[in-house]
């Protein structure tokens, strides 16, 4: 995953604007869960997400990657965060909302494991309360054979990341990066397995987590958004 490249990882996304998903993601709370206090970010990498919705809400974040939790902690000094796998992390508490943002989803790879993952953010829900995912692409998004390449430039470091998207049977993405800072520069490669699921698969997941399923086709970027409330 990220565990190379946490440091670059807030560069190389600071083409997203997590304050307004941030407010889209708090209307969509109010409007179905108006009293929610407490929430819990699955997945929530370097806290970017936190950083804004810990203002309206009691929060907390759970990641697999310690380096991007590292980041995390430095982000949101007051927000407990937790090192954990979505789908076997048990906080022994319930939330009002959870969250799995960004295709984070999409790294549980198989069916049964998403299913897993859906099951046990359900798990951490009160009654009423509401988990919202963000999928990864549809198949149909993906260009196979399109290059995607991207500098980008800090104080400290400059970083360019290149990928080719290869065939969806493979599963995976090869991300290669050149990292170039005052020590040198130097070449990092990372392997992402990612899964590609259905609506059908999603909608299945939710239905057999106990949840009042809802899909948007926009949502926050364009990949769409599941919210299911726990009845
Ligand atoms: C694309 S990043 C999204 C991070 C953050 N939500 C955001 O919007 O920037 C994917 C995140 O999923 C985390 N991740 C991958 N597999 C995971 C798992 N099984 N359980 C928990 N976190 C996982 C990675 O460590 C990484 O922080």
């Amino acid at each position: 995953m990220f565990t190379k490249t946490a440091k670059q990882y807030d560069a190389v996304y600071s083409y997203k604007d997590y304050e307004s998903e941030s407010e889209l993601i708090t209307k969509l709370i109010r409007e179905r869960v108006p009293d929610a206090d407490t929430l819990l970010d699955v997945a929530c990498g370097t806290g970017k997400h936190l950083e804004y919705l810990s203002e309206s809400f009691t929060s907390q974040g759970v990641d697999l990657d310690t380096e991007m939790l590292k980041i995390a902690e430095e982000r949101v000094p007051d927000v407990t965060l937790h090192n954990g796998d979505m789908c076997e992390f048990n906080l022994n508490s319930k939330f009002d909302v959870a969250l799995c943002l960004f295709s984070s989803i999409g790294y549980t790879k198989t069916v049964e494991r998403m299913e897993q993952a859906v099951a046990n953010m359900a798990n951490h829900l009160n009654p009423g309360g509401m988990l919202l995912v963000e999928p990864w692409l549809s198949p149909e998004a993906w260009l196979e054979g399109k290059i995607h390449t991207n500098t980008y430039e800090t104080e400290e470091f400059i970083v360019t990341r290149m990928m080719v998207a290869e065939p969806i049977e493979r599963g995976r993405l090869v991300l290669e990066y050149m990292i170039g800072d005052s020590s040198g520069i130097s070449h990092v490669t990372e392997t992402h397995e990612m899964g590609w699921f259905t609506n059908d698969e999603y909608s299945n997941a939710f239905t057999k987590a106990g949840l009042e399923l809802e899909h948007l086709e926009e949502g926050l970027t364009g990949r769409g958004i599941y919210i299911g409330i726990k009845r």
